[in-house]
């Protein structure tokens, strides 16, 4: 099993001899490797059973190793990254050669974000290469955003966990490209479109997407889902009003359902920062109840909720194949 510990130059050591570590983040656990090291970036690939068409995005210290591993940087992108990093925004730009393609899955671009977490910026002084990191669970189950998620879900594949508490922020990260003055959203995370409004001003637009190559995990048909059959409905009373609550997992945006036993409330106070924080540990927790069905409710569809409500959607989707 993994070693859990706070210990950054045990990390360093594994990482600088192409292991990989799971490392937190301000959004959900990564599971990192050397993102310069083809043979350290293969191992993310067989830990998480990852297609290895679906590129890496790679974490860096600082805004200046944006030069050092991307060119044709639109000047939009400069005032976005002062703006937000560290933070929960990952671009994507034109990758230079140092970048393996097999960190890229061969595209001429690679994601790029620097995370906000002091464990992990720490970690990254140490290093003088970049991380490669997805999230650290198997491919398509639901991101950890605690120690013990990772611990369970691929402990017994990694050689240490790199102990950073709960995941402030429990969402991934925004995806954005560029293409002449259009800002593109390629997966929709933690920082709101209208957050990306505020950083850059009215001069450009802003475009969701529905097509990369290669394919944004945001775009695959279903992800981020738990084993259980999830169903997302708006209105909770009346979807579970003739279930069995001994076989059913409620997810409740801010209302109690004490009839059923199983129920996680997002937040009691009705904010969608805390409701993201607790989503993912609320599902795992469920999925982990060996349970008939989770009934979850759609939450306000503005700013943060528009995100929660597209991961919903994907994590339900397995349910409908
Ligand atoms: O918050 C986050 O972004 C977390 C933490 C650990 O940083 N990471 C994360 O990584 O969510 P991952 O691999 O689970 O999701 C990243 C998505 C993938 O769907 C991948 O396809 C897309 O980013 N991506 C990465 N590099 C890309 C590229 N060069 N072109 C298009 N999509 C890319
Ligand atoms: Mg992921």
């Amino acid at each position: 099993m993994a070693i859990i510990s706070k210990d950054i130059e045990q990390a360093v050591q594994f990482l600088k001899n192409d292991e990989v570590v799971a490392i937190p983040t301000e959004t959900v656990y990564g599971l990192a490797a050397n993102a310069l090291s083809e043979a350290a970036v293969s191992k993310i690939y067989e830990v998480k059973n990852r297609p290895r068409s679906n590129p890496l995005i790679i974490h860096v210290k600082g805004i200046e190793e944006l030069e050092t591993y991307t060119k044709n940087i639109p000047e939009v992108a400069f005032t976005l990254v002062k703006n937000v990093w560290p933070g929960p925004l990952t671009l994507l730009l034109e990758k230079k050669r140092i970048v393996p393609n097999a960190t890229t899955a061969g595209s001429e671009r690679v994601a790029v974000r620097m995370p906000d977490h002091p464990l992990t910026l720490a970690l990254l002084q140490e290093l003088n290469f970049p991380l490669a990191a997805p999230s650290a669970n198997p491919f398509g189950y639901i991101s950890p955003t605690k120690v013990e998620h990772v611990e369970k879900q691929i402990g017994n594949k990694i050689p240490m966990i790199l102990d950073g508490g709960d995941c402030r922020r429990g969402v991934e990260s925004t995806i954005v490209g560029f293409e002449n003055n259009v800002i593109i959203i390629y997966r929709l995370g933690y920082l709101t479109e209208e957050a990306i409004k505020a950083a850059i001003g009215n001069q450009y637009e802003i475009a969701r997407t529905t097509q990369t190559k290669p394919v944004t995990s945001g775009m695959l048909p279903y992800h981020y889902s738990p084993n259980t059959p999830l169903f997302l409905v708006d209105d909770l009373e009346k979807a579970i009003v003739d279930l069995n609550p001994e076989e059913t997992g409620i997810v409740s945006f801010n209302k109690s359902f004490p009839a059923f036993n199983h129920c996680r409330i997002l937040s009691e106070k009705g904010d969608l920062r805390e409701a993201a924080q607790r989503l993912y540990a609320s599902l795992i927790h469920l999925d982990g109840l060996n349970l008939k069905q989770i009934y979850c409710e759609r939450l306000p569809d503005e700013e943060l909720g528009k995100t929660l409500n597209e991961r919903l959607t994907k994590a339900s989707n397995k349910s409908k194949l």
